[in-house]
């Protein structure tokens, strides 16, 4: 979908259908844009609202017919709730819906103002090229699909083609249309990761994602290096192999680059957990449910996704994605519990469950990490199912430096993709200690994300400012919300790019 800014009168735009966000108890008469289309329909709209047919709920729409009274076909009614209680979440949904909406009646056009603009007061609480952004973000987000694999698809109508964001004054031109270029930018990275993610494993392999780091690299300008199963023996990432051992695709290393070589800027390295199937290994998993875990690379999705944005917003940073890809898979090659294995930074490691595959992976990678001498180090990873227990679906899990904490949870507070913390007290090590190795990879149910992220802490080079966002059961969702439809969500890009954004503020 295209989406542009341009200069007019919302009053005077021939199209489809007009969208107009409204607030609950909203006054009568009418003020601002509602104001001015309330008196070209002869008082409709005040009616509607004065009747209660329409209330302004979050969400709740209402379509109505112009008859001429103006040159648009239709009003797309949108409610934006309290205006004590907008946010740019509520502005996200109610661009979705509407977009939904849209799509439903099988329009091609959607023009709108900016939601909730000319409202006393939003514009101290958000400003319009927040709330610009926000309706770019959440009209794409929530028309996302997945519809690549399907040869049928004779239920759904096409996508909108454009949204027309009309501002009034010449001079709010440029600036508008960044915003709206921001939030698309957002968008597309974000639907980029939920596409990998929805991808089945026999597609998104190892060197599918491999493919997909170059292809941003071309578009972006970042630099990709993959690093191939040579380099990584020859490195000593022997946790990361171990993983790839009963697999016959070979483990790659992502390395993705933005502003690579340009001197005294932060830099900041993501690493994503990248398991393309993660069937337990010898540790084999129930068959129950097993399909889900074609996303347990939506760590590493979320790195490529955040990458594309961070690079094409052109973030003042030095970002480096790193994202360790393999799939897990039981063999006559394969890791057996009890295997001893030695880890990049020395450490050697019992390898008790070959399911806690994706803290091997990523110890390597945060050791390696260390090489671009990063001010910051965070990972993100599908890592334990303790996650979905401690937190269920409103929560991804934090954990470590707590200044790298209180960034993300600020981030997430933002986006809708929150965090919450949760403690690495070291009396939490005693779990993962070996009879035989330095550290074994389980630390039994008791507090199992913690056990998780404190193995983790073990290769994080020394000094160096890390944080581990645990997104186990945030990647594939079953239930929708407006621009997180069921299915893959993007989980992860939109709350680094946030965060990033915000590095210096
Ligand atoms: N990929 C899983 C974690 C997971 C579970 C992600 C559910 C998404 C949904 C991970 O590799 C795993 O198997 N973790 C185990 C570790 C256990 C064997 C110590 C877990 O947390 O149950
Ligand atoms: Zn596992
Ligand atoms: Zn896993």
């Amino acid at each position: 979908m295209e989406i542009r800014a341009v200069v007019g009168h919302i009053t005077e735009q021939e199209t489809p259908a007009i969208a107009l966000g409204l607030f609950e108890g909203t006054e009568i008469p009418l003020a601002g844009t509602a104001g001015e289309l309330d008196a070209a329909l002869n008082g409709e709209l005040g009616s509607v609202i004065a009747d209660g047919d329409f209330k302004g709920k979050i969400n709740e729409t209402l379509v109505l017919y112009t008859h001429d009274w103006l040159p648009a076909k239709r009003l797309i009614l949108v409610g934006l709730g309290k205006p004590e209680e907008v946010t740019l979440n509520v502005i996200r949904e109610a661009s979705a819906t509407t977009a939904q909406k849209a799509r439903s009646l099988g329009l091609s056009t959607l023009h709108t103002v900016v939601f909730g603009e000319d409202v006393e007061g939003i514009s101290r609480e958000l400003s319009t090229s927040a709330a610009a952004e926000a309706v770019a973000e959440g009209a794409l987000l929530g028309l996302y699909r997945f519809t690549e694999l399907k040869t049928q698809d004779e239920n759904h109508r096409a996508d909108p083609e454009q949204l027309v964001i009309v501002i009034s004054g010449e001079n709010d031109l440029a600036a508008m249309q960044e915003a709206l270029n921001r939030g698309q930018i957002v968008a597309e990275s974000t639907m980029l990761a939920r596409d990998l993610v929805n991808r089945p494993a026999n597609v998104a392999t190892p060197s599918h994602l491999a493919k997909v780091a170059q292809e941003i690299a071309t578009e972006t300008g970042t630099v990709c290096k993959i690093l191939e199963k040579p380099a990584l023996k020859e490195l000593g990432m022997h946790l990361f192999l171990s993983v790839n051992q009963g697999g016959n695709e070979p483990a790659r290393m992502i390395v993705l680059e933005h502003n690579a070589g340009v001197p005294d800027l932060p830099t900041v390295v993501l690493v994503g957990k990248g398991i393309t199937f993660d069937t337990g290994g010898i540790s084999l998993k129930p068959s129950r449910g097993m399909e889900a875990m074609k996303g347990d690379m939506g760590g590493a999705a979320a790195v490529l996704g955040a990458l594309r944005a961070v690079a094409l917003l052109n973030l003042p940073l030095h970002v480096v994605g790193l994202a360790p890809v393999t799939d897990n898979m039981p063999d006559a090659q394969a890791t057996k519990p009890g295997d001893v294995v030695k880890s990049l930074n020395g450490l050697t490691v019992e390898i008790i469950n070959t399911d806690a595959e994706g803290r091997l992976i990523l110890a390597d990678a945060l050791t390696y990490a260390g090489e671009f001498q990063p001010d910051a180090v965070f990972d993100v990873a599908t890592l334990t199912g303790g996650r979905i227990v401690a937190l269920g679906d409103h929560a991804a899990a934090v954990m470590g430096d707590q200044g790298l904490i209180d960034r993300l949870v600020a981030a997430g507070e933002a986006t809708k993709e929150r965090v919450w913390p949760m403690p690495l007290f070291k009396e939490y090590g005693k779990q993962i200690e070996s009879d035989v190795a330095d550290l074994k990879n389980v630390g039994g149910r008791a507090a199992s994300s913690i056990t998780a992220a404190y193995f983790l802490s073990k290769f994080v080079p020394d000094g160096i400012k890390w944080a581990h966002i645990d997104i186990a059961g945030l990647g594939i969702r079953d239930k929708s919300d407006p621009y997180v439809p069921k299915g893959a969500t993007g989980f992860g890009v939109r709350l680094f790019v946030e965060a990033l954004r915000r590095w210096d503020a």
